[in-house]
């Protein structure tokens, strides 16, 4: 078990690559901490875990919300004493569209769910990882945090400050032994509204598996090695 001992916070735990995530997190012993709005999903993903043996809890908590953000924090501290690694799973992309035809309201969900969202986790866990003076933190972040794309500018925006949000924490915390990495990304079979793509396609893509395989890794390197950045895509497709 590679992370035997090890407390995990996951958000976006209640489907796609949070979910997977969290099943093989415990699966490698970690005692897993999920968190995403859906409650009866986060219940039926700890009940999963318990059955398999493993331990985990499920805190529903918007991640909007830094108020929910700070007792995720504080409720795992007081169940768990520690945090140990931090998984950034929540985003979403709402609508492809031209620019103009967004909303305030659609902006501000945009940018408030896919960075700001990933800024309040690292503030409520970074006092705790700095007092043990270890951590890893991860944004799972995509591709067009790299590379603009027409018709989504505000997910393009809100990625690629996550980029510039975890390239300034890792060098702000490396001295602590807090760790950050980017995963960047391509197209995952997991909900991907509101792109809807064919089976056919679908199976070319990224599964969720894969993605917490990678996750893993990255919370399991030699001591001697740091993933600042990792890119991932599917094998024969380009976004
Ligand atoms: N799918 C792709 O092609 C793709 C590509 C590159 C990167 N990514 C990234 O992968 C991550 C996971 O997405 P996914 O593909 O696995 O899609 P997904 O199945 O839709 O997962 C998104 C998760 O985020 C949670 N969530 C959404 N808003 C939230 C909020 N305000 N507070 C708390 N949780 C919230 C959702 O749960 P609730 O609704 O229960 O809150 C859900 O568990 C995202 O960061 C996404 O940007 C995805």
């Amino acid at each position: 078990m590679k992370l035997k001992g090890r407390v995990a916070i996951i958000t976006g735990a209640s489907s796609g690559v949070g979910y997977s995530a969290a099943r093989l997190f415990a699966r490698e012993g970690a005692t897993v901490v999920a968190a995403a709005r859906r409650r009866d999903r986060l219940e039926h993903l700890v009940s999963e875990i318990a059955a398999e043996g493993h331990q985990g809890f499920s805190i529903p908590t918007d991640v909007t919300d830094s108020s929910q953000v700070q007792h995720l924090a504080e409720k795992t501290l007081s169940l768990l004493g520690q945090i140990d690694i931090l998984i950034n799973c929540v985003g979403g992309m709402m609508k492809i569209s031209a620019i103009e035809t967004f909303s305030d309201a659609e902006w501000r969900r945009v940018i408030d769910t896919n960075l700001s969202g990933a800024f309040y986790m690292a503030r409520a866990v970074v006092p705790a990882m700095k007092r043990q003076n270890s951590g890893t933190i991860i944004n799972l972040g995509s591709r067009v945090g790299k590379m603009g794309v027409a018709n989504i500018g505000p997910l393009c925006a809100a990625q690629f400050a996550l980029a510039g949000l975890s390239q300034s924490m890792a060098q702000e915390l490396r001295p602590h032994n807090i760790f950050v990495t980017t995963v960047y990304a391509g197209l995952i079979n997991a909900d991907i509204h509101p792109l809807n793509p064919a089976e056919a396609f679908r199976r070319q893509l990224i599964t969720t598996d894969d993605v917490a395989q990678s996750l893993l890794w990255v919370c399991t390197l030699p001591p001697s090695l740091r993933v600042d950045e990792l890119p991932i895509m599917p094998r024969q497709v380009d976004f």
